[in-house]
């Protein structure tokens, strides 16, 4: 079984002294965790808000924990102003880059088109993305989930067909995200398993696909149990270092 990826997405939250709390948190209860063997090793990644990526990188040093971005500009530099650059965040030894999570694209007016572009910035520059889809309840009381979901997916594998199998997918269902009202394993399998034929015709059928939207420690492991779900892009569950490593736990 390959190895599940869960990423803690702290959104617009924290400050200097609470991010070392939540740290220190994070690395007392990890040494607590039961010794994992290779195959059940999780990796792991939290994504802090950009201005606190140096603190928190510095702080996850000699740590298994790898660091996030919740965003990379298209361009590699210039005139763009607030914008963060994909060799930006490699000189802050980020790993990952969230892209086109629906927050941006409902409040910064992302298309799946500069999601696409994203995700080409940070794999041109050695990020690997993590290209957030999900549709709205509107769109899933339409019927149109898998529609939504597979187009939004398609615009990034017809972008970047040559570097694909750096990618991580993330399926989060609007409606699922922040509410408390999870998918249920079988509806979240459902669209994974749509999402891996897509992958598949693209000859990435090992790219991890995550599920978020109120993944917790009472839910995830019926979550990570399902075949098609490689892990969890968690939000508020991030922010609570005992509900983080649960989820951790639960994904071994
Ligand atoms: O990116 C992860 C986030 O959208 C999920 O948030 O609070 O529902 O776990 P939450």
């Amino acid at each position: 079984m390959a190895r599940k990826l869960i990423v803690g997405n702290w959104k617009m939250n924290g400050s200097r002294q609470a991010n070392q709390a939540l740290l220190e948190g994070l690395r007392a209860g990890w040494a607590e965790l039961p010794t994992a063997s290779a195959a059940d090793a999780v990796a792991v990644a939290v994504a802090p808000p950009a201005v606190y990526l140096e603190q928190v990188g510095g702080l996850l040093d000699a740590s298994e924990i790898a660091l996030a971005a919740q965003d990379v500009a298209v361009a590699d530099t210039g005139a763009y102003t607030g914008d963060i650059s994909a060799p930006m965040l490699r000189e802050l030894k980020v790993r990952y880059a969230i892209v086109g999570h629906s927050e941006r694209r409902k409040y910064q007016g992302e298309t799946d088109a500069i999601v696409a572009e994203k995700a080409a910035a940070a794999l041109r520059h050695g990020l690997t993305p993590i290209v957030c889809v999900g549709e709205t309840l509107q769109e899933r009381d339409a019927g149109q989930a898998l529609a939504i979901v597979q187009a939004q997916l398609q615009a990034v594998l017809a972008h970047n067909a040559a570097q694909l199998a750096d990618l991580v997918v993330a399926y989060e269902p609007v409606w699922a995200i922040g509410t408390g009202r999870t998918a249920t394993p079988e509806q979240a399998q459902e669209v994974h398993a749509a999402l891996r034929v897509l992958l598949q015709e693209a000859g990435v059928a090992h790219v991890p696909v995550l599920y978020g939207g109120s993944m917790n420690a009472a839910n995830a492991a019926e979550l990570l149990a399902q075949p098609d779900i490689d892990g969890g892009l968690i939000g508020g569950a991030a922010l609570k270092a005992a509900d983080f490593l649960a989820i951790i736990a639960a994904a071994r």
